[in-house]
């Protein structure tokens, strides 16, 4: 298995131009199967879980043609020849689940075995389930898989009983082919969620409400294969923001939407770091005044959990206290031990994290144990004295396309090892 070898103190510098959004294309992807013909996503990033989601799609009945290097997949969709997805596409990626919604919009039926993926917690699935049973599906759990079985569905009226993006994005595809007009209630705003909603506008749904905590839908009868460009990750932008932060460095962020990070960008402020937001880009560089802060994870505007633990590696060089409290996800602190091995001063009580300023981080061989979690490992990495060796990469695979050439090119000292350390 490969590994990164990295040796830190470089201070970086330079621009980076951010990917599209991992959780904006797989459900645009999985969405895809509700119109016949062809469809072309664009700004696709290339990673692991990505190519998961094709395959499932595939699974299905759609054939696909990925042009990895201009990052646009093409995906034809004629008759849809499974409901079924296997454990074994499931297990790797929670996100397979999407498919639900358009299977059984398009053909009242999905099998899907329970959901696997990063292990940050429990992550029931019940608030989608919910949202499809109030449109008229029935759903039984047999043997590890759910079964959803659905005449036709009718719209609904359905509050969610936590904001979830998740469900909000598959209860969406569901209700965009159903009867008449659903009206969900406590909505994910997540610009994720956003970009499948324009997706869907442009394949001809009626939504109104997008980016808002209510979202209304009228069902039409069949929607049109188009052609759409996904937005810019903003969990990618803001890991780079949080690298230029760890290194004391100067980094512009280019192909960003600034308001998607507002939330990092004003915790960077706070804790002293100057920033410079033009139309598609942030920059950041270092004051010599930095201070203490506390965030709490919460949906979005609110700060989000994918970047609670790249911010802790940061936290952990910043003279003071900082707390984080984490309210989206249990059991996300699986990155904690690591950085403690690297010297990090950090107390968890519950969900509750303080962090300690340390005067330097120092390098030890690490294991990523999650996708956030592999980024906070390198973000400690590049400042950490000595050089780190981090294990079990495939988990930043799944969401950062081209992570150490990038950092290269912005002045780390990282290597992708080919078969090191398992
Ligand atoms: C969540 C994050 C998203 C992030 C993604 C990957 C939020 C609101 N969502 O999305 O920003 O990109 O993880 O890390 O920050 N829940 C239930 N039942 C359900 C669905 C969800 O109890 O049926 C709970 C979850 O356990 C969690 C919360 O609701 O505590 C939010 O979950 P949800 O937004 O659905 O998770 P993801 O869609 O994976």
């Amino acid at each position: 298995m490969d590994t990164y070898e990295i040796t830190g103190g470089k201070k970086l510098s330079g621009d980076v131009t951010v990917s599209g959004a991992k959780n904006a294309a797989l459900p645009i992807i999985v969405a895809s199967l509700l119109a016949d013909g062809e469809t072309i996503l664009k700004n696709i990033p290339d990673l692991m879980d990505i190519r998961t989601i094709i395959t499932a799609i595939e699974h299905l009945g759609a054939s696909t043609e990925f042009h990895k290097e201009k990052n646009t997949l093409k995906i034809k969709v004629g008759n849809i020849k499974n409901a079924d997805l296997p454990y074994d596409l499931m297990k790797t990626m929670r996100a397979s689940y999407y498919v639900m919604g358009p299977l059984l919009a398009r053909i009242g039926e999905a099998d899907v075995s329970l959901p696997g993926g990063c292990a940050i917690g429990e992550r029931p699935v019940d608030i989608h389930l919910a949202g499809f049973e109030a449109m008229g599906a029935v759903i039984k759990l047999e043997h590890g898989y759910i079964k959803a079985r659905a005449k036709s569905l009718k719209g609904a009226e359905y509050t969610m009983r936590k904001i979830s993006v998740g469900a909000t994005a598959n209860i969406m595809m569901a209700a965009v082919l159903a009867s008449g007009r659903t009206v969900l209630e406590n909505c994910a705003m997540e610009p994720d969620v956003v970009d499948l909603g324009n997706f869907l506008l442009k394949m001809g749904a009626r939504i109104s409400g997008l980016g808002t905590e209510r979202i209304e839908i009228e069902g039409v009868k069949k929607l049109n294969p188009v052609e759409y460009s996904i937005i810019p990750d903003r969990i990618e932008a803001g890991t780079f923001l949080l690298a230029g932060a760890i290194t004391r460095g100067k980094i512009k962020v280019s192909r960003v939407v600034p308001e998607h990070i507002g939330a990092l960008t004003d915790t960077l402020e706070e804790i002293g770091f100057r920033l410079e937001k033009g139309p598609d880009w942030v920059k950041i560089s270092p004051s010599q005044k930095l201070q203490g802060t506390k965030i709490k994870t919460l949906p979005f505007p609110g700060f989000p959990t994918d970047l609670q633990a790249p911010i802790m590696s940061v936290f952990t060089t910043i003279p003071g206290i900082n707390v984080i409290i984490e309210t989206i996800f249990e059991n996300r602190f699986t990155h904690v031990g690591e950085l403690r091995r690297m010297g990090g001063d950090i107390t968890i009580e519950g969900n509750v994290a303080i962090i300690k300023g340390v005067k330097g981080l120092s390098a030890a061989p690490v294991m990523m144990s999650d996708l956030r979690a592999g980024a906070s490992l390198v973000l400690a990495g590049l400042a950490a004295k000595g050089k780190t060796e981090i294990r079990r990469i495939y988990h930043s695979d799944r969401g950062y396309e081209k992570l150490s050439e990038k950092l290269q090119a912005l002045g780390a000292d990282i290597v992708r090892v080919r078969g090191g350390n398992p």
